[in-house]
């Protein structure tokens, strides 16, 4: 009987977790997505080709590879279906949950008109739906891909629905699709993802009972938890390693090894707190050299210095064995570098991270830049300083740096 490893993101998203989930799928017999949706991005170059993956597991760059979306994740059918061009027939290869909820193009159109009408108060969601469509989840009036396979009773179902909805959705603004629209959309999706629809908590198990080698790939991250990130500033799903359990139907038994993604530095898309935001020249410099633009947006990224509290109390939340060090070479020039060791909050110091992130200033420790890592792949041959900077991110998480990161190219990563 094996074990599944997760790769989880620490901060708040965009750490880098495509880099080595691609790396790493190569490794693995069966790699699992368990929770999020199309909010996900990344970008995988294999020999000069570019691959946008959003709901699709990352091995399925790998031939040998079974690639699982599980039960937690909510499924947009015309979104996988457009991922789904860019690659030869993967019958055999993919499956999908058929508790998996569906994310219909209502969602979108209800996140997006929401948001406009929050005005200032906006979440800055990725306006694909993942709000609205986890809450009919828990509404219990949402539907499920293995739905699909009824395509007249499940169309029935959304139109009746929209009975409930009808107030909201005139309110925002929101045409309500009629029966004959939502049918001729099911039978669609059906004729496409019909034969990837599987049982996948069987085959979770049997994977596990034949000692296969399965990764489970985290999206999002820690800190836009639904319970433990910057409530309302957060996703709508459990996006810590205990959510891999429920979102595909393992038990916490069944976890093996877990690796934190962290980004040398820190950053953010969309509204909510954020201590160790950089709005002057050194948040601009990470923007730039890191090319801190969200692939599934387009929005430029806020950046700061490393958070050391936020990291540690994400290492907890997951239960990390180890760190993946992202993006070391964009702090390449700094004359000096900062790390947040601590927080100030009503006069006092703290080093936890407070659920009410109101009114926290961060408190910063100053050690020397080095000049360039770009390329390094041998632990012995990085600078002295950024060396010492390592030591110092263990030292305040508690947490081993396993992997880092020299440059996007994927030879670029020293493995200790
Ligand atoms: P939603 O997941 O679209 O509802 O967006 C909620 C918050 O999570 C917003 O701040 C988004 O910017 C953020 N978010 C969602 N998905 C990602 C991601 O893959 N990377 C980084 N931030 C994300």
């Amino acid at each position: 009987m094996s074990k599944a490893d997760i790769i989880v993101g620490i901060q708040w998203g965009d750490e880098g977790k495509g880099k080595i989930v691609d790396r790493l799928a190569r490794e693995y017999d069966v790699v699992c997505r368990s929770q999020g949706g199309h909010n996900a991005g990344h970008t995988i170059w294999v020999d000069g080709v570019r691959y946008a993956l959003h709901l699709v597991p990352s091995g399925v760059l790998n031939k040998h590879a079974i690639n699982i979306i599980g039960n937690g994740v909510v499924l947009s059918p015309t979104s996988i279906i457009e991922e789904l061009k860019q690659f030869e027939n993967l019958e055999g290869r993919l499956f999908i949950s058929d508790k998996a909820h569906l994310n219909l193009p209502y969602h979108s159109l209800i996140d997006q008109a929401k948001e406009r009408m929050k005005g200032d108060k906006a979440i800055g969601t990725t306006g694909k739906g993942i709000g609205p469509s986890y809450a009919d989840k828990i509404s219990r009036t949402g539907h499920r891909v293995g739905e699909l396979l009824n395509p007249e009773k499940l169309a029935n179902s959304i139109v009746e629905n929209f009975k409930n909805l009808e107030p909201v959705m005139k309110a925002l603004g929101i045409e309500i699709p009629t029966f004959k629209e939502c049918l001729k959309d099911i039978l669609e999706y059906k004729k496409s993802l019909e034969p990837y629809i599987a049982d996948t908590t069987q085959m979770v198990w049997k994977a596990l009972g034949e000692d296969k080698k399965i990764l489970l790939e985290g999206a999002q991250g820690t800190l836009l938890d639904i319970d433990h990130g910057t409530y309302p500033y957060v996703t709508s799903s459990n996006t810590v390693s205990a959510g891999a359990c429920t979102g595909l139907g393992i038990s916490p038994k069944d976890i093996g090894k877990i690796l934190g993604i962290v980004k040398a530095y820190t950053t953010r898309v969309g509204h909510g707190p954020f201590p160790t935001e950089d709005n002057g020249k050194a948040g601009d410099i990470m923007a730039d050299v890191g090319k801190e633009v969200g692939t599934t947006t387009g929005r430029k990224r806020r950046c700061g210095w490393f958070d050391a509290v936020a990291v540690r109390h994400a290492a907890r939340l997951n239960g990390c064995d180890s760190f993946a060090l992202m993006k070391l070479d964009v702090l390449d020039g700094f004359e000096t570098v900062k790390i947040c060791y601590a927080y100030e909050k009503d006069g006092k110091e703290i080093d936890y991270f407070p659920t009410d992130l109101t009114k926290v200033t961060p408190k910063y420790e100053t050690l020397l830049g080095w000049s360039s890592v770009k390329g390094v792949e041998k632990f012995e041959d990085l600078p002295k300083e950024a060396r010492e900077y390592i030591g110092r991110i263990e030292e305040l998480t508690g947490v081993k740096v396993e992997i880092i990161s020299t440059s996007p190219e994927r030879e670029d990563t020293i493995i200790l």
